[in-house]
């Protein structure tokens, strides 16, 4: 992408259809729109493999058919140590590769790009899944795994992790880079890389779980080496048609963390080495200080990025309304908007939100069997 993000926009506003409906083009991948699913855990792998299954085709598939323009897997381990719980999927062999390609060709049947997040957990791994309403870190009695991180330093209520060492990082970044192989033969159109929410890159990133003295840590420019690492080795195997995305944890909510200025900065050094756009989330690295969590409370800070670094962003966090959704993209704060927990209430968002913003029935984005459900605008 080498056009300024906010030339993009005032492009596509010309056109007169809404934003949420404007398709948009990074490398060679088209959305549809410009509403995407965003990542969610389903810890719901049942034996332990990484490998999904049937939940996974279904609640992917599911948003897949209700017209989101892009659907992102849950945070998928690229090694088996990086899986947040035993219940999560991966993408370090062949099987998961398999069980993902059927899912990314269902996608691909309602013509919705599918991307993976992937990612390692870090100190945050080992972990029971909510549902089995446990804290703390599984021991490996019950069937938990050495945990590790930058710095021998725990977070609250977890077990300390081990400290990495050099050879640890170099097969973390090979593990990034052998799973985005991967992801490209199983036909996913994006890697979406998961250095937000106090994971293994975050982690790297924040001054305050990385106390590191090597070049992986003090320092800015030592406390993104792993980040800059992996996006290199990742863009090596993938290629070069397809987007790649980063999110990012933009502040921490607490004094002496990693700010919205550090996640521009970071992705403005990014940008050119293969990062397509940056995806701005925030916190959970440390328990957060004051957060004032309320409708859209993390656009400004994909506002913040997307002006300071000239990346495209996506903005996510409580967007629940179309108009809503629609207002953050004609402002320009980001040039698509990310769904969670609206989405796990209603899988075809976009299909009432292409109503409520007027797209004709023929345009909204429906799958044949369910054109006769289409909204009419006398309805
Ligand atoms: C059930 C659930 C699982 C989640 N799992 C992930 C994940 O795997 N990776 C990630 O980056 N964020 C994850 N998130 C965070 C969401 O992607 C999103 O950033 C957050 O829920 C705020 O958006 P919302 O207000 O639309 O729910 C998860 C959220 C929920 C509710």
């Amino acid at each position: 992408m080498t056009r300024p993000a906010a030339d993009a926009t005032r492009a596509e506003r010309a056109t007169g259809t809404p934003m949420v409906f404007s398709p948009l083009r990074l490398r060679d991948v088209e959305f549809k729109n410009r509403v995407w699913l965003a990542p969610m855990c389903q810890y719901s792998v049942e034996a332990r493999d990484g490998v999904p299954t049937d939940w996974h085709l279904v609640h992917l598939g599911a948003r897949a058919a209700g017209g989101f323009g892009l659907v992102l897997t849950e945070a998928t381990a690229v090694v088996p140590e990086g899986r947040i719980s035993p219940q999560d999927t991966g993408l370090w062999n062949e099987t998961q590769q398999a069980a993902w390609a059927r899912i990314v060709e269902f996608a691909h049947s309602q013509h919705t790009a599918i991307g993976v997040q992937l990612a390692h957990a870090g100190r945050k791994a080992s972990t029971w899944a909510p549902a089995l309403r446990r804290a703390g870190t599984i021991p490996a009695a019950e069937g938990g795994w050495r945990i590790v991180g930058p710095s021998p330093v725990a977070l609250d209520g977890l077990d300390t992790p081990h400290e990495m060492t050099r050879d640890d990082i170099a097969g973390t970044v090979r593990g990034f880079a052998a799973a985005a192989a991967r992801a490209d033969r199983a036909g996913f159109d994006v890697i979406e890389l998961h250095a937000a929410h106090g994971y293994l890159i975050h982690q790297f990133l924040s001054p305050l779980s990385n106390f590191r003295t090597d070049d992986y840590g003090g320092s800015f420019d030592n406390r993104i080496r792993l980040l800059v690492e992996i996006v290199d080795a990742v863009r090596t195997e993938w290629p070069g048609r397809k987007p790649l995305f980063v999110r990012f944890s933009a502040s921490e909510w607490v004094e002496g963390g990693w700010t919205v200025e550090d996640t521009a900065e970071l992705a403005a050094r990014i940008q050119p080495l293969g990062v397509d756009l940056v995806d701005v989330s925030s916190g959970g690295v440390v328990a957060p200080g004051r957060i004032t969590v309320g409708p859209g409370y993390q656009v400004p800070f994909a506002r913040q990025v997307r002006g300071a670094a000239g990346i495209p962003t996506a903005a996510v966090g409580l967007i629940t309304d179309p108009e809503q959704a629609e207002h953050i993209l004609a402002e320009g704060s980001a040039d698509a908007v990310l769904l969670a927990r609206a989405a796990l209430r209603e899988p075809s968002w976009p299909l009432r939100a292409a109503h409520v913003l007027g797209i004709e029935r023929d345009e909204a984005p429906y799958p044949t069997q369910y054109l006769k459900g289409a909204w009419r605008r006398h309805h």
